[in-house]
C-alpha cells in the first residue's frame, strides 16, 4: 500500500490522491510525527507532494516552493523512511490520472482494501504489468488507455476480445513451463504493439501479476531495451515490488540473455529476489 501527505489542507478537501492523508494527520507542526513508524512500515511508499513544484530535495527553490513539504521529507528520513516527493505535484498527477483522485477520505484498513488498485506503469505512458482481475476491469483499461494485452494465464477468462488485440499464452507457474517460444513471442507483441506505426499500450498479466509477466516483461526489456537481465530486473521490481519470476523461469531469462547478447552478463546469485 501506498501512503501519500499533501501538505494543503484546503486543496485537500477538494481533491486528493486515492490513499493520502492531509499533512497535518502524519506531520504536525509542532507535535512532528503523529504515525508511528511501526504503522508507516507498513506502506511500501511513501510519496509526498505539494500543489505544485519538483525542485529538488534540500534545494533553495525546494524549500522556497515547499517548505513544509521539505520538514516532512526530512522528519521522516530521520525515522528511518525513504519518503519520495512527486514530480509535478499534485498538478502534474491529477492531469494524468484524474481517476486516482478523489475527494473523500480513504484512511481505515477495510476502505483502503476497498479501493481499485491499477496495474503497475513498468514505460511511462506505454507497458503496464498487472493481474487478471485488472485485466477484467474495463473501467482500468479504459482510463489507462490499454489498446493491447497479453495474457499469460490458462485459467481465467477472456476479457474484451472484440476491442482489444490479446496474445494468450496459456503459461503455466512451475518448474516445467518451458519458455523458449513464449519469450520472443510476446517481446515481438509488445514491441509491434509499441511500434511508431501502432502507438498502443500495452498490458502485461498473468494470474497475480507477479512470475509469469515478469517472465514476459523482461524478455521485452531485455531485447528492445537492450538492457541485461540484472538491470532488467531491478528496473522493474522498483516499478512492482511483488515481482517474482520463478527459479525456472529465472534459468530460462539467463539462457534468453546469452542468446540475445551472445554471452551471459548476470548470473542467478545476482538476482535473486
Ligand atoms: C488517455 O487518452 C486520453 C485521450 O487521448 C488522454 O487525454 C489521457 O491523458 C490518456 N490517459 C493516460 C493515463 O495517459
Ligand atoms: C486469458 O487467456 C485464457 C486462456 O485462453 C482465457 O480463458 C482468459 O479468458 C484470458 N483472460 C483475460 C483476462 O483476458
Amino acid at each position: 500500500m501506498l501512503i501519500c501527505v499533501c501538505s494543503l489542507v484546503v486543496r485537500y478537501k477538494q481533491s486528493h490522491l486515492v490513499t493520502a492523508r492531509a499533512s497535518v494527520t502524519v506531520i504536525h507542526p509542532d507535535l512532528g510525527c503523529l504515525i508511528s513508524c511501526v504503522q508507516l512500515q507498513e506502506f511500501s511508499i511513501i510519496l509526498l507532494y505539494a500543489e505544485e513544484g519538483h525542485s529538488p530535495v534540500g534545494s533553495v527553490e525546494a524549500r522556497a516552493a515547499s517548505p513544509f513539504l521539505q520538514r516532512c521529507f526530512f522528519q521522516l528520513s530521520d525515522l528511518g523512511m525513504d519518503p519520495v516527493i512527486l514530480l509535478g505535484g499534485f498538478a502534474a498527477f491529477h492531469t494524468l490520472y484524474p481517476f486516482l483522485c478523489t475527494s473523500r477520505m480513504a484512511l481505515l484498513e477495510p476502505d483502503r482494501y476497498a479501493l481499485t488498485i491499477y496495474p503497475s506503469e513498468i514505460l511511462e505512458g506505454e507497458l503496464y504489468q498487472g493481474s487478471a482481475a485488472q485485466a477484467s476491469d474495463y473501467h482500468i483499461l479504459e482510463n489507462l488507455n490499454i489498446t493491447h494485452v497479453v495474457n499469460a494465464t490458462a485459467e481465467c477468462p477472456d476479457a474484451f476480445p472484440s476491442t482489444l488485440s490479446y496474445l494468450r499464452l496459456r503459461l503455466s507457474d512451475d518448474a516445467q513451463q518451458d519458455l523458449v517460444e513464449a519469450l520472443p513471442q510476446a517481446a515481438r507483441f509488445i514491441a509491434g504493439a509499441l511500434s511508431s506505426e501502432v502507438r498502443g499500450r500495452v498490458l502485461v498479466h498473468c494470474s497475480m501479476g507477479r512470475s509469469r509477466s515478469s517472465a514476459l516483461t523482461l524478455a521485452f526489456l531485455m531485447q528492445h531495451q537492450r538492457w541485461t537481465l540484472l538491470h532488467a530486473i531491478r528496473w522493474l521490481k522498483e516499478r512492482r515490488a511483488c515481482t517474482a519470476p520463478n527459479v525456472n523461469f529465472l534459468r530460462q531469462l539467463l539462457t534468453y540473455e546469452e542468446q540475445l547478447f551472445g554471452r551471459r552478463l548476470t548470473s542467478l546469485d545476482d538476482i535473486r529476489l
